[in-house]
């Protein structure tokens, strides 16, 4: 559950969090145009979803999510079987507020945006935010003709034959003057009963359980049979329309909601219309302590300005609406009781505690063991053993100890004390900058050893094979390595003298062990285990500088000045090949073959070299004149009509003729965030 990449990211402090993420952003975004639009991708698969995963983590841990990250899009955009689904009139999507004094914030910015007409006391519709995916139903003539997922806003997928599974949604309405045409927008989601017995019948199956209700929900949405996605039970509750001709729905949203229900569609019964600020603040705080007693999981509550006409005043920002905001609850904490604390010693020599808690369900995963981060983190903590304590899924991914529960007892237990040696060897324990405590004895720690050659073999590293946790602990303890290098002297005959181990797997793991020596030379910066750095920053070190020679001469400013490697990062760097004994064994590495170079490439400044563009209907933020600019200068063709030979229909508001044409040839479809992704980047 708590991997070291957990680990790490929640020892980081909220700043260098953020920092990594703007390092991370333009980062992955290159890779995966290269990947898309190249086709010649220059790091592996698994090197870049590990680099998503960290964003991820990191997203999750700060609530930072930038515009333009490809975890907004990444699943979004259409990858599947399924055919495209182009929304006549962009579904855009919400921003969000984590606290109280954000909603406030976002009341005052309504009445600073319409100052004088401004009503005294806004009137809000205000919804649970059901916690499931978006879902688009066009009725024409009253009869459910189309349904498509939000995609990228602009193009989704058609889901229809999945949406007629669903019990809720009619397949007709409710009427018997069927307006022209009706697209209703909803959350398709599980409810937690449907959830349970899902995975109730996936386990009798032997299938893997989904992880949560939403994961459900996607992964069901996308199926290409009905058949299994009726078997779900999905549920969709309607919240909003697209376009709609021939019927009049009323001048505010609430009764836009209740002309919905009239005709048969599911609005959730706990939606209300509410006057001023106040009132949205306390059903913030009641709908949040009925939470857990609803029959599906809610995430935060939408706060809407309901008057129409006010909401077209207020108008859009380019992903989001000005009129709306998501309020979204803290993650649940659950109580449970501390077995101990256990001091783990890192790769690098770090000490992490860990608390050892008795089994608890949260959000619905098993959590019996959860960082503290650091020194500080205890203390501010004050834990003690067979304390009660707050435990939560930060993120809902990280589990995370918020708080002890001051019982009693408490004051009688025993504070847990930092040790002052390192667990592993005895040898002290040395305080950085930061609250960090790390064992001083690098070379002869056998915790920092082991953790080390582990790393050197992982997946991410130089992935041999068969090189696991007790294997490492026998050779350790057997005395026959000491260090990674010393894997490439190791012979069949003392292997397979080890218990448990056998000619077969001695020669197995030989040979895993040479072929190592055929890793690229980024798999060997990883494996070195400099601290900083992962896959994601080896692959740049050597995209710069071609080896590990010419990495080794560079200086900090050298090193701080390539993208993604901040100054830290640089430091670490330097500190590493500054060793006298980690240039020891990087000859010894050398002299067993291991690669040492790569090729060098200069980055690609006409990343849309050879595609040809139409634009069409009003970009929100570039404007045409800018973005055939933009898309000039990048390499790219911008032309008047769309053809067979059109790479992209680049669709803003209101596009017109071009953007039907466009569905017609097959050509893609993006919106202005896409090509700005295209262009390598923010805007
Ligand atoms: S309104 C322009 N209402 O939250 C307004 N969205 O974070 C767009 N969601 O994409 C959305 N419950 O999938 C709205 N009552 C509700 C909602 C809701 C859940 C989801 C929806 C949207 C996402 C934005």
């Amino acid at each position: 559950m708590s991997t070291p990449l957990h680990h790490e990211i929640l020892a980081l402090s909220d700043e260098q969090a953020r920092a990594q993420i703007d390092a991370l952003v333009p980062e992955l975004l290159e890779h995966s145009r290269r990947y898309h639009a190249e086709g010649t991708p220059t790091i592996t698969d698994q090197a870049y979803d590990e680099a998503f995963h960290r964003l991820e983590l990191l997203e999750q841990r700060t609530g930072y999510v930038r515009p333009d990250s490809p975890t907004l899009r990444v699943g979004a955009d259409p990858v599947s079987e399924l055919p495209p689904f182009v929304h006549a009139k962009p579904m855009l999507s919400l921003r969000n507020a984590f606290s109280e004094g954000e909603v406030v914030e976002f009341e005052t910015s309504l009445h600073r945006f319409l100052a004088d007409e401004a009503p005294p006391l806004f009137r809000f519709s205000v919804e649970p935010k059901l916690d499931g995916l978006s879902l688009e139903l066009v009725y024409e003539r009253g009869l459910l003709t189309r349904a498509g997922t939000r995609g990228n806003g602009t193009l989704g997928e058609d889901v229809t034959h999945i949406a007629r599974t669903i019990r809720s949604v009619p397949a007709r309405l409710r009427t018997d003057d069927p307006p022209a045409l009706l697209e209703v927008r909803g959350e398709v989601f599980f409810a937690l009963q449907a959830f349970t017995d899902m995975n109730a019948r996936r386990e009798a199956r032997g299938e893997e359980p989904f992880k949560n209700p939403r994961n459900a929900a996607a992964g069901t949405l996308r199926q290409l049979d009905p058949a299994v996605a009726a078997e779900r039970r999905l549920s969709f509750y309607a919240y909003d329309v697209g376009v709609v001709e021939g019927i009049e729905l009323g001048a505010r949203h609430s009764e836009r909601l209740a002309a919905l229900s009239a005709l048969g569609l599911p609005v959730d019964p706990e939606a209300r219309t509410l006057e001023g600020l106040e009132a949205v603040l306390r059903r913030i705080v009641s709908l949040g302590e009925q939470r857990h007693r609803l029959p599906h999981e809610i995430d935060g509550v939408v706060i809407k300005v309901d008057d129409l006409s006010v909401q077209r005043s207020l108008g859009s920002l380019s992903r989001a609406p000005r009129w709306a905001i998501a309020y979204k609850y803290p993650p649940p904490e659950v109580p449970t009781v501390l077995r101990e604390v256990s001091f783990q010693v890192g790769r690098t020599g770090a000490i992490t505690p860990v608390a050892e808690l008795e089994p608890v369900q949260v959000g619905g995963v098993t959590v019996s063991r959860a960082t503290l981060h650091n020194a500080d983190e205890l203390r501010r903590l004050d834990l003690r053993t067979g304390d009660t304590v707050l435990v939560r899924r930060a993120g809902d991914v990280i589990p995370k100890v918020e708080r002890v529960v001051l019982d009693e007892g408490h004051e009688e237990r025993v504070p847990i004390v930092f040790p002052e040696h390192c667990p592993a060897c005895g040898a002290p324990l040395a305080r950085e900058d930061s609250a960090v405590a790390r064992c001083t004895a690098p070379l002869s720690c056998p915790a920092q050893r082991h953790a080390a050659i582990r790393h050197f073999g992982s997946r991410a590293a130089l992935d041999i094979d068969g090189l696991g946790e007790k294997l490492v602990e026998q050779l350790l303890g057997e005395g026959l390595i000491r260090r990674p290098s010393d894997l490439y002297a190791l012979k069949l005959e003392e292997l397979a003298a080890l218990d448990r181990m056998g000619q077969r797997s001695a020669e197995n793991l030989l040979a895993a062990i040479a072929r190592s020596k055929e890793q690229p030379v980024e798999r060997v910066v990883v494996a070195l285990g400099i601290r900083e750095v992962g896959e994601s920053t080896a692959a740049v070190l050597m995209e710069r500088f071609g080896g590990i020679d010419p990495l080794l001469q560079a200086s900090a400013e050298e090193l701080a000045a390539v993208h993604g490697v901040g100054d830290k990062m640089a430091a670490a760097i330097r500190a590493f090949f500054d060793d006298p004994h980690q240039v020891d064994e990087l000859a010894r590495l050398r002299g067993h073959g291991l690669r040492f170079e790569g090729t060098a490439r200069s980055a690609t400044v006409t990343p849309l070299e050879g595609l040809s563009f139409v634009l069409t209907g009003t970009l929100p933020t570039l404007g045409r004149a800018e973005a055939k600019k933009r898309i000039q200068a990048a390499g790219g063709a911008v032309k008047g009509s769309v053809s067979k030979k059109t790479d992209f229909v680049v669709a803003g508001d209101d596009a017109g003729s071009k953007l039907d044409r466009a569905v017609e040839l097959g050509v893609p479809v993006i919106d202005e965030a896409e090509l700005l992704r295209r262009l390598g980047g923010s805007p």
